[in-house]
């Protein structure tokens, strides 16, 4: 607790004093001041500046303070909440019927408020520990089986970034399956054009050639991939079935995006033989959000299933042989294969997937037929009545869009529309496109007709023109011509679904998605999947290298906000000058924080920001004229997601060795940058190192590089530990990506949403990623993410976080994250070896400890003590990353000195049950490590056949007791699991049955 300081407790106190008293810093920073004194003690030191002094080399501090300018002051969370509200209101939330990939969509309130404003949902991190996390993954294996269920194919994983660069990921797969010498990937014209950007940015890198054409004319281009959008973006409900049989007897393999609420009324792609179904899950509860985030979907045929990108939850048996689930084929993660990895993808959007889900659930299968049905009658009756006006639609079929003919009166229009409060969607000088969905309403129709009708009749002279001026006088104008009437024309009008395409099967047949359709038992469902796992609302979640910190409320209050929440993300421009003024804002406080000249906020996740970063690289190398140089160094060290992203750019990954000490090995470094000097592209470094070390020769690294001609990545996921103290851009990197989910206090959200920043130095700005919706730049590289700001809607987190830390704040923030760590490293050192530190022992923001020893000696894994933090109500730091047999522990600024001490209590505890396994008083294989978690289920049964008692094993310490957390299974078989791969909804009688089982 925080003493009240005597001074301020004076009646004499300023009016300035007792404003400051109240500061946002004090509510995110854990440790008081007192608290920090003591600490400091423990380490020999008399303040944090003494520390920091001793932890981060001298030749790269920065000496200025954070140039936040307007921000440099902290605000109050009232103050900032009251500045951003200004900004919100510079947004207009217009009536969008824009589509292209975007739709309106009711959130049940159910699921905004106990998902999507509930941090026991939003403060998860990715379900690694599967025992701590059977909620999410439960609701995760629910999107899974919507997604088979509504696309016809035979397995879909946890979500992907958007729909662009799932689209971007089913190249990738074409192109690693194919066994045809084609180079080409074909994609229908009628694809949505940001997803076209995407693809080609992607394709370049790898040196695939896009051919944009008709879908008509796939078949003569012979490509080994065909890309269909299914409705087009024009809206046309295209028949391909023949198409994709004569592609597929040709070899050429095909992907369709495709629109999951039109699904629930066609026939699904997976039936008509499609290879991949890729598309957004949006409109199923997720607001627009100006662009994002929100959860992709990617499904495919069984063969595909160890090429499938992301993350995939499957079922397995737990230790007493429950169904427990997990993240399955694990060895396809990140961190392990490197550049075998399937994708770059390690953050995706989770959170956006399960609120998706629970939508679908919420709804059902009828529920979904009736709202898809709904805004497809909409269409029809919308369609009748534009024909009724004299208009033309340019698609014969549709299910939610039309493409109307409007020649010459097409920009009048969409002026005309904009004075009645809505958005049509904008598509050349002669066609308007205008999409339907869940919110429509008759009401919408008869404002559509109208702005159509009174453009027309104006045109003919029939009513007097509005000027923009003029805000409306509809009544008056309108009475001179007779609106469409909806209920006549809902007698007399059919479906403009083709009905070859009308879908026949059955979906969302499992029990789960027909249990939970009235609030009470949704509410309860949720709370009760919710209750499973461990976020960050019940403990530290004490994860190296994720920086798993407050994620404050006051920053995620806006979120909600519907000018935030409501914006499509190709509305006009003047609609969205708030939301592009908090953006330029948040790009200045990250540029002040990097020492970088610009930032893109376009990256949908580090790995993307990584991705762009790198692109970035090349080309600027290819405009000297150096296109040759495609060599990236990447250390031993390094995160997975370094060498996936270096190959998904086109580069040769060449591994720098690590010294002894952890260090980059400077010898090799140098060897290697001399041997490569005429192809070397760029080394991509974290910093603070993997390792958890401020490495001391890093400006040495960069002046290596840079001498042989190669771009210094310095990799900011370890931002935490710079941010005021030191700045990439000024200590040699010409480039960085940020974790916003980590440094900038978005949350994690069980595995996603993030944000990617990318950082670059002034002779890379004309090199970052540009969109369909902006002039191109010459040279400029392409779209990396369907939306141009990426997840904009979540960039308020950043915003308000930095606003109410102000400099000094954000300072402090560092010091303190690096004193906690330190801390630890301090007190677990004495049980523990610690692995890696710099000078006078002291480490960066986070410590690895070395568990290998102890496995020599006892047997005892980082896995067993994993399982057991769990029995003492913790969640497990991160596991063998970046060296094998360690755990690497990251306590963040923001726990309180009571939690870390619990930490370091129940670790210590640990070390004495695992000294008992040493000195022979414990069994090797029956103990409290091997058997963890121990379950309710394994407490209260009859039998008890363990050498240790149920006390110890359930009540490790008296304070458990008061805040047990019981995990639902026991320790998950992962190797079963991926022998048995079953990725869906188990059905209800049998666990997984031998139908159910299939050796991969
Ligand atoms: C050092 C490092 N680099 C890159 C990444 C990738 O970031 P993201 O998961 O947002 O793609 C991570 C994420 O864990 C990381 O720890």
């Amino acid at each position: 607790m925080q003493p009240l300081s005597l001074n301020l407790i004076d009646s004499s106190t300023s009016l300035q004093a007792c404003e400051a008293y109240d500061s946002f810093a004090k509510r995110h920073l854990g440790l008081s001041d007192a608290e920090q004194q003591q600490m400091l003690a423990e380490l020999g030191f008399t303040s944090r500046k003494a520390l920091i002094d001793v932890v981060v080399p001298a030749d790269i501090r920065r000496h200025d303070a954070l140039p936040l300018g307007a921000f440099s002051e902290a605000k109050s969370e009232a103050q900032a909440l009251a500045a951003l509200r200004a900004l919100a209101a510079q947004n207009q939330v217009l009536r969008s019927f824009i589509g292209q990939g975007y739709y309106g969509t009711h959130t049940p309130s159910v699921i905004l408020r106990n998902v999507l404003e509930n941090p026991a949902w939003y403060t998860a991190y990715t379900p690694y520990q599967p025992e701590i996390s059977q909620g999410r993954l439960t609701a995760l294996l629910n999107f899974q089986q919507m997604v088979t269920d509504l696309t016809g194919l035979a397995l879909a994983n946890a979500s992907m970034l958007d729909e662009a660069t799932a689209a971007a990921e089913a190249m990738g797969l074409l192109w690693r399956v194919s066994t045809t010498q084609s180079k080409i990937f074909y994609v229908a014209e009628d694809v949505l054009p940001q997803t076209i950007a995407v693809v080609q940015t992607r394709a370049q890198a790898l040196g695939i050639d896009v051919v944009v054409g008709p879908a008509a004319a796939a078949m003569q281009a012979q490509a080994f991939g065909v890309l269909l959008q299914y409705p087009g973006v024009d809206g046309a409900v295209r028949d391909d079935q023949a198409l994709v049989k004569a592609l597929q007897a040709a070899g050429t393999r095909v992907a369709v995006a495709a629109d999951l609420l039109a699904l629930t009324l066609l026939t699904p792609p997976g039936e008509w033989g499609a290879d991949i179904a890729l598309g957004n899950t949006q409109r199923f509860g997720v607001p627009m959000g100006f662009g994002g985030p929100h959860a992709a979907y990617f499904a495919v045929r069984d063969e595909y299933k160890r090429h499938l990108p992301g993350r995939l939850v499957g079922v397995t048996v737990d230790a007493q042989g429950n169904p427990a689930l997990r993240l399955a084929l694990q060895t396809r993660e990140q961190h392990i294969r490197r550049e075998k990895a399937t994708s770059n993808i390690c953050t995706a959007q989770a959170l956006l997937a399960i609120i998706a889900s629970m939508y679908a659930l919420y709804h059902g299968p009828s529920g979904l037929r009736a709202i898809a049905l709904r805004v497809h009658r909409l269409t029809d009756i919308l369609a009748a009545g534009l024909e009724q006006l004299g208009f033309e639609m340019v698609n014969q079929t549709s299910f939610d869009t039309l493409t109307i003919k409007t020649d010459a009166l097409t920009e009048k229009m969409h002026a005309q529309a904009e004075r009645h409060g809505i958005n049509l969607r904008r598509i050349n000088a002669t066609q308007v496109g205008v999409s339907l969905d869940e919110t429509t309403t008759r009401a919408d129709l008869i404002e559509l007709w109208t702005v159509f009708g009174l453009v027309s009749r104006a045109a003919e002279g029939l009513v007097k023109p509005l000027s923009a001026a003029v805000k409306d006088d509809t009544v008056g104008t309108v009475a001179r011509f007779s609106l469409p009437e909806i209920e006549a024309l809902d007698a007399t009008t059919g479906s403009r679904l083709p009905t070859s395409l009308l879908r026949q099967s059955n979906y969302l047949t499992h029990p789960v998605f027909n249990s939970y359709h009235t609030e009470h038992e949704m509410l309860r469902y949720l709370r009760n999947l919710a209750d499973q796992d461990l976020a960050l609302d019940r403990t530290m979640i004490p994860l190296g290298s994720c920086t798993m910190k407050l994620n404050a409320s006051s920053e995620m209050l806006p979120l909600s906000w519907p000018e935030f929440a409501q914006i499509h993300p190709f509305a006009p421009a003047p609609q969205t000058v708030g939301y592009r003024t908090m953006i330029e804002q948040l790009e200045q406080m990250l540029i002040a924080c990097t020492g970088y000249a610009a930032v893109s906020l376009q990256p949908n996740a580090g790995s993307q920001g990584e991705y762009a970063g790198l692109l970035a690289i090349r080309a600027y190398h290819a405009s000297r004229g150096q296109a040759q140089r495609d060599v990236c160094l990447i250390p031993a060290s390094a995160h997975g997601t370094n060498p996936a992203s270096a190959q998904m750019a086109g580069m040769r990954v060449v591994v720098v060795r690590c010294a002894a000490n952890g260090d980059i090995d400077l010898a090799d470094l140098r060897a290697q940058a001399a041997q490569y000097a005429q192809q070397l592209a760029a080394i991509m470094i974290t910093y603070p190192s993997t390792h958890g070390v401020f490495e001391r020769n890093v400006r040495e690294i960069c002046e290596i590089v840079h001498t042989h001609g190669g771009q210094v990545y310095i990799d900011g996921a370890n931002m935490n530990a710079m941010v005021g103290l030191c700045a990439p851009g000024q200590f040699g990197g010409d480039v960085s990506h940020l974790n916003l989910h980590k440094t900038f206090c978005i949350p994690h959200g069980g595995g996603g949403p993030g944000v990617g920043p990318v950082a670059v130095a002034a002779h890379l700005v004309p090199f970052l990623p540009g969109h369909v919706t902006t002039p191109s730049q010459a040279g400029e590289v392409g779209a990396v993410s369907a939306a141009p700001y990426g997840s904009a809607s979540i960039l308020p987190i950043s915003w308000m976080y930095i606003a109410m830390m102000g400099a000094a704040g954000l300072t402090a923030a560092t010091e303190c994250a690096i004193l906690a760590a330190n801390y630890l490293a301090h007190k677990l050192g004495a049980h523990y070896p610690l692995l890696y530190s710099g000078p006078q022992a002291k480490v960066a923001h986070e410590c690895i400890l070395d568990l290998r020893p102890l496995k020599e000696a006892t047997g005892i894994t980082v896995e067993d003590v994993a399982k057991r933090l769990i029995d003492y109500g913790f969640h497990a730091p991160t596991m063998s990353f970046p060296v094998p047999g360690t755990l690497m522990i990251e306590p963040t600024e923001s726990e309180s000195k009571a939690e870390l001490d619990r930490f370091i209590d129940a670790m210590i505890a640990i070390r004495a049950e695992i000294r008992e396994i040493e000195e022979g008083g414990a069994d090797r294989v029956d103990n409290l490590l091997k058997n963890a978690p121990h379950t309710a289920q394994v407490a209260t049964a009859s039998a008890w056949a363990h050498t240790y008692s149920r006390e110890a094993a359930v009540w490790p310490q008296p304070i458990v007791l008061k805040r047990k957390y019981w995990p639902p299974v026991g320790r998950a078989d992962n190797a079963y699991g991926d022998r048995n791969l079953f990725c869906s909804c188990m059905p209800v009688e049998e666990s997984l049955s031998a139908e159910h089982k299939e050796d991969v």
